[in-house]
């Protein structure tokens, strides 16, 4: 038998109240009734969590059991109105999404639905967080940018040496915005990315090529680059060119902060069936308040901030996408003025059984 109450319509051999009972279960949004006396008549499981009520509050005035004065508010004025009144509270830990309205039924109360929002709004902080951190980064180069045009334009043009130097610092901040561009594409598709890590195997020496691209810098700053990579440490499970990424970033890190004549060494090494890399320097170290937060997109130390031209803080947002990706671990230890360590664990690949060796 199909029956139908106010729209909706159910045929089933379970009673109303039972499926009634399944639903407010389920649902992320909380119901309470209080009636015009206070007194707390119905409430939801979700309803006594949002609001952090104890479970045998039914039957008690919802004042002797829930002291915010803005849920007392609430449901005087909805008990002098037929509209829906809605509001949004924070509390210590919740951001609480409230509706209130009058049941018009004379002596039954107000209906509240109760949404914890915490997270949606942690979302938003986020967009927003990232729109005004994108912006500033870009706003620093072209303000740059702006003051050497206005500055050829107002004659240093017809000043050759002068002209020179502003167009190759012009060039350099461009570089500089188009490698953050780049950043924010590769972080954009990584965390778009559902495939899973492609099973290939990734000797280390595959790896350590990666780095060779920095040789330049690392001998203009006279570095010493040491590998200590013991014969025999299996390869690992994973894509080579995100992997190589991996080791770029960190290596990069490793020489811009690092004072010249100071020590690279890049080590791997098996550790319970995973490979452990290391990429240690002697650089400047990292504070320990800071350590928390390096794997944050933007985030950079104050000290590096003020140099400008040195990246935008995302290149490690960017790793622990990557290590995540492949079923790893990063981690950071770090000593100021004597330098930091990067660790990563990464699964090795194992042959599939039955194969040759
Ligand atoms: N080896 C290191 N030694 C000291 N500080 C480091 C080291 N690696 C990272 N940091 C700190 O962590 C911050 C974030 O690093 P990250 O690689 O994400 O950004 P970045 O190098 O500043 O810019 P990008 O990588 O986008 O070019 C750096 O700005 C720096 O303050
Ligand atoms: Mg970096």
């Amino acid at each position: 038998m199909l029956t139908h109450v106010d729209g909706a319509q159910w045929t089933t051999a379970m009673p109303l109240a039972d499926v009634l009972a399944e639903v407010l279960e389920g649902s992320d949004e909380g119901l309470l009734l209080v009636d015009p006396e206070g007194v707390i008549r119905f409430a939801s499981p979700t309803a006594l969590r949002h609001l952090d009520l104890r479970t045998n509050s039914v039957g008690t005035p919802i004042a002797e059991c829930h002291g915010d004065y803005r849920l007392a508010r609430m449901l005087t004025g909805a008990a002098r109105t037929e509209q829906v009144i809605e509001a949004h509270w924070s509390t210590a830990d919740r951001e609480l999404s409230v509706r209130a309205r009058r049941v018009p039924r004379p002596g039954a109360g107000v209906l509240l639905w109760v949404r914890d929002e915490t997270r949606m709004r942690h979302l938003e902080k986020m967009r927003r967080d990232f729109i005004s951190n994108v912006s500033h980064e870009l706003r620093t180069p072209l303000a740059a940018m702006r003051v050497m045009t206005e500055t050829l334009e107002a004659g240093a043009l017809n000043d050759g040496p002068a002209a020179q130097e502003f167009v190759h610092r012009i060039g350099l901040e461009v570089e500089q915005m188009s490698q953050m561009v780049e950043e924010l594409l590769e972080l954009s598709a990584l965390e778009g990315e559902q495939r899973p890590v492609p099973d290939e195997p990734v000797p280390i020496v595959d790896l350590l090529i990666a780095v060779d691209r920095l040789r330049p810098l690392i001998e203009d700053k006279e570095i010493n680059l040491v590998f200590d990579v013991p014969a025999g440490t299996p390869p690992i499970r994973g894509d080579v060119t995100h992997l190589q990424h991996v080791l770029r970033n960190l290596v990069h890190n490793a020489v811009k902060f690092t004072p010249n004549g100071g020590t690279i060494t890049i080590a791997a090494a098996e550790v319970d069936g995973e490979v452990e890399l290391r990429c240690i320097d002697t650089g400047v170290g990292i504070r320990s308040d800071d350590l928390a937060r390096i794997f944050e997109r933007f985030w950079k130390a104050d000290s590096s901030r003020r140099r400008d031209g040195e990246g935008s803080g995302l290149g490690l947002a960017i790793v622990r996408h990557v290590v995540a990706a492949h079923n790893g671990a990063i981690r950071a230890e770090s000593e100021v003025g004597r330098g930091t360590t990067f660790v990563v664990l990464l699964p090795a690949w194992e042959a599939p059984a039955g194969a040759s060796a």
